[in-house]
């Protein structure tokens, strides 16, 4: 059997690829089948959850290689996130795009075949592929290998905002300091704790928004949207609030502070990905944090604007960083 998948693991060129992936694909569940008696339990355990990883390329790859390299290999035994079930506690160990690298170099060089990858990438050169990703100069292994990465941006219903190259149809306002590192998009204060925000040029009335970040705390941020000037928006706010008690995923509107508050402080990943989905339907709002429902208002302040990222002014927060690596909008009619 391991004879077979060395034939067709030989890549000669990229014309090559969706016969060699069909051939792989065929021989690893061969493999997968073959050997489900020895199958690493590790594996099973974990896709009783994430059952739709079960066929995805580098899954299979992995777990056909002769010394299996199964979920709880790259992942750990995760055994709280396995006994927990709701995805509030965390695998032991998540990967952010900048980490991928550095895990996959832990087994693997550099490329044999350097003249296929180059190809490749000549071929998809800022296009968006079937898994979401686009493929730019910074592109990390998982964009070009397997599907294994994010949320639901295989969903062709959904337009990305930030094309994980640039900046391109972002503005900047105020001093704080916006760039693209590892296919991010990072914030943070500007010069003497200065602060602003980064909008984008277009306008959006009745969406939905899923943008997905990381924050280094001590930190205040957040999502604008329906944004036409300072007075006149709403806010998904990322914050530590004291006074009221309130957490990341709170409702912010200027004039009228929350318009509702996350109380929950435990639905925050505080050192991980997390989740926004933000709906807005005529003068409906609502704003989910990593899978449960945090804000459910009516009101009318503003129907349409811009969409954004504030870096909040103050001392305390100089080391802050928002990390952005998806923001996709799909409209919705009311
Ligand atoms: C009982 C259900 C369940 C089991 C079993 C389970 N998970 Fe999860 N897992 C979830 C949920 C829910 C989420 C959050 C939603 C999502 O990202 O799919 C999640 C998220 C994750 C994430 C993304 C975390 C992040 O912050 O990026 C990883 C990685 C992960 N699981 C790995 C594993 C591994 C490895 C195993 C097996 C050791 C496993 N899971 C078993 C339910 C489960
Ligand atoms: C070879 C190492 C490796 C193996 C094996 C692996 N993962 Fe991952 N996984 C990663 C990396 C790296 C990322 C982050 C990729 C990115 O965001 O670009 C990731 C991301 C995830 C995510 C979050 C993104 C998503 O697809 O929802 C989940 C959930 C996940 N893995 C679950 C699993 C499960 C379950 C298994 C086993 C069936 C598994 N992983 C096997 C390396 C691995
Ligand atoms: C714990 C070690 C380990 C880690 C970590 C790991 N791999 Fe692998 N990988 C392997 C092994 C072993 C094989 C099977 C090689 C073989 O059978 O010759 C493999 C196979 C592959 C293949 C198929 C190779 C081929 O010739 O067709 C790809 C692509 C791949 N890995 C990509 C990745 C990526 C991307 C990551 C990071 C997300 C990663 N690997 C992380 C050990 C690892
Ligand atoms: C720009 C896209 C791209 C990126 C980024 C990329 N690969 Fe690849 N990789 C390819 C292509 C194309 C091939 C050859 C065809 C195939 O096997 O799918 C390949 C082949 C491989 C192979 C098998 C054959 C070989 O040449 O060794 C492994 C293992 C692999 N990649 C691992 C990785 C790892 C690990 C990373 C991150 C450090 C990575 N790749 C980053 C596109 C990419």
């Amino acid at each position: 059997m391991m004879g077979q998948v060395e034939k067709v693991r030989k890549p000669t060129g990229v014309n090559n690829m969706s016969n060699i992936r069909l051939a792989e694909t065929l021989a690893a569940w061969i493999i997968l089948a073959l050997s489900t008696a020895a199958a690493p339990s590790n594996n099973l355990d974990c896709l009783t959850c994430h059952a739709e990883l079960a066929d995805e390329t580098l899954v299979m790859r992995h777990v056909a290689a002769e010394e299996a390299v199964t979920c709880t290999k790259c992942h750990g035994e995760s055994v709280a996130h396995v006994t927990d079930g709701t995805g509030a506690v965390e695998p032991d160990l998540p990967f952010g795009r900048n980490e991928v690298e550095a895990l996959c170099g832990e087994c693997h060089g550099g490329h044999e075949d350097v003249e296929a990858v180059e190809a490749f990438r000549r071929e998809w050169r800022g296009k968006r592929r079937g898994t979401g990703t686009v493929i730019g100069e910074d592109a990390v292994c998982t964009d070009c290998h397997g599907e294994h990465r994010s949320v639901e941006s295989g969903d062709g219903s959904w337009t990305p905002l930030f094309n994980g190259m640039d900046l391109a149809g972002w503005r900047s306002e105020g001093k704080a300091l916006w760039r693209v590192e590892k296919g991010l998009l990072v914030g943070g204060q500007g010069e003497g704790n200065a602060p602003g925000d980064l909008f984008t040029e277009g306008s959006f009335d009745d969406f939905e928004l899923i943008v997905t970040f990381k924050v280094i705390w001590p930190a205040n941020t957040g999502v604008w949207f329906r944004y036409q000037d300072a007075g006149t928006a709403y806010q998904a706010d990322v914050l530590e609030y004291k006074n009221p008690v309130c957490w990341t995923g709170s409702l912010y509107c200027p004039g009228k502070m929350f318009l509702s508050k996350n109380e929950n402080e435990s639905l925050v990943k505080k050192d991980g990905w997390n989740i926004f989905r933000i709906r807005a339907v005529g003068n409906h709002i609502t704003i989910s944090l990593n899978g449960t429902q945090v804000s459910d208002v009516h009101d009318d302040s503003t129907d349409h604007g811009r969409i954004g990222f504030q870096v909040h002014p103050g001392a305390q927060f100089g080391d802050m960083q928002v990390r952005v690596r998806e923001v996709l909008i799909r409209p919705l009619t009311p």
